[in-house]
């Protein structure tokens, strides 16, 4: 009876997994703050997204972690750099069984760490990063993304990439916008894993949202939608489903939240020491994350949860 009349569910098809590539190496390497994830090798990663395929996950997004770092971030749009190089293997290997989507960002390829171009007074230059930005979703619908990713909340980003696919002939490359997205300490682990440091111990408060506001997220996500986004993000999850259902209320188009790096390793950590039952929170959570209204769910807990959905 509970199942038949239960108002919310948790499917495959809701499922997107966080997954890294690292230039460089021949084998997967262990993330210390984020257990059971991995740097993966070219190699391994192919690997990994046919398994994700065969059990059923819809969509992954990709993140690349580069050799080399510069002031610009420039191995973001090579088209040898190490999620180009990816984004073809797995097109070659999947062709579109996969959603194949690219976080669109800089700061995992800057040396300082942010998600731009630094001026000299250290701000982040807004209108010069569009460059940068517009530069890497041509390469990574180049190599075969279906969707991009903007994660590094610049004023104007969707606008001006959409604008730029369209003019290289990526008509259908979609645009799933991070909207609303805060400065959270959530994304510590995160940081670990694409061994990115913020330069003299600096922050993103000057780009993302402050996470005492509500009714800005709403204004963010408008704004995104009026410049051409195809979906829409809030991230984090967990301590944000207000947002989530504030903007269910508003957006019609598909709604995506991210379950980051943080709210994962906190219930890794407390489940390995048996505080809780790692199983059953993630569960729950990820359950709580639909039910405030959202379609789909970025969570490193996909693989998981597809196998436990089998
Ligand atoms: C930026 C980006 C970040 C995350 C996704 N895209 C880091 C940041 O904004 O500092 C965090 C994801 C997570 O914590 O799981 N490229």
């Amino acid at each position: 009876m509970r199942r038949l009349v239960a108002e919310t569910t948790l499917d495959v098809d809701d499922l997107i997994a966080p997954l890294f590539v690292r230039e460089g190496i021949d084998s997967p390497e262990p993330i210390h703050s984020l257990p059971g994830v991995v740097q993966h090798s070219r190699q391994s990663l192919r690997e990994e997204v046919r398994q994700l395929r065969d059990l059923g996950v819809p969509a992954i997004v990709l993140f690349g972690v580069p050799e080399t770092k510069d002031a610009t971030g420039s191995q973001a749009w090579n088209p040898d750099g190490v999620v180009q190089v990816a984004m073809r293997d797995l097109r070659e290997d999947l062709g579109d069984d996969v959603v194949l989507m690219t976080d669109l960002c800089v700061d995992e390829y800057t040396d300082h760490g942010h998600c731009g171009i630094v001026d000299d007074a250290g701000r982040v230059d807004n209108d010069a990063t569009l460059d940068l930005y517009v530069r890497a979703a041509v390469a990574q619908a180049t190599a075969g993304a279906h969707v991009v990713a903007p994660s590094g909340m610049m004023d104007g980003q969707v606008a001006a990439i959409r604008a730029e696919l369209d003019s290289h002939g990526f008509i259908d490359t979609a645009i799933l916008a991070y909207a609303a997205k805060y400065a959270s300490a959530l994304y510590g682990p995160f940081r670990d894993a694409v061994d990115v440091n913020i330069a003299d111990g600096g922050d993103r408060k000057g780009y993302q949202q402050d996470f005492r506001n509500a009714r800005e997220a709403l204004e963010e996500i408008r704004a995104d939608i009026a410049q051409g986004a195809d979906m829409v993000m809030v991230k984090p999850a967990m301590a944000y489903l207000d947002i989530i259902a504030k903007a269910r209320e508003e957006v019609d188009l598909p709604l995506a939240a991210y379950q980051v790096s943080g709210e994962y390793a906190m219930v890794k950590a407390a489940g390995a020491n048996g505080w809780i039952d790692e199983d059953a929170v993630s569960f729950e959570h990820l359950i709580a994350i639909k039910r405030a209204g959202a379609d789909m769910i970025l969570t490193y807990f996909a693989r998981d949860i597809a196998e436990r959905l089998q």
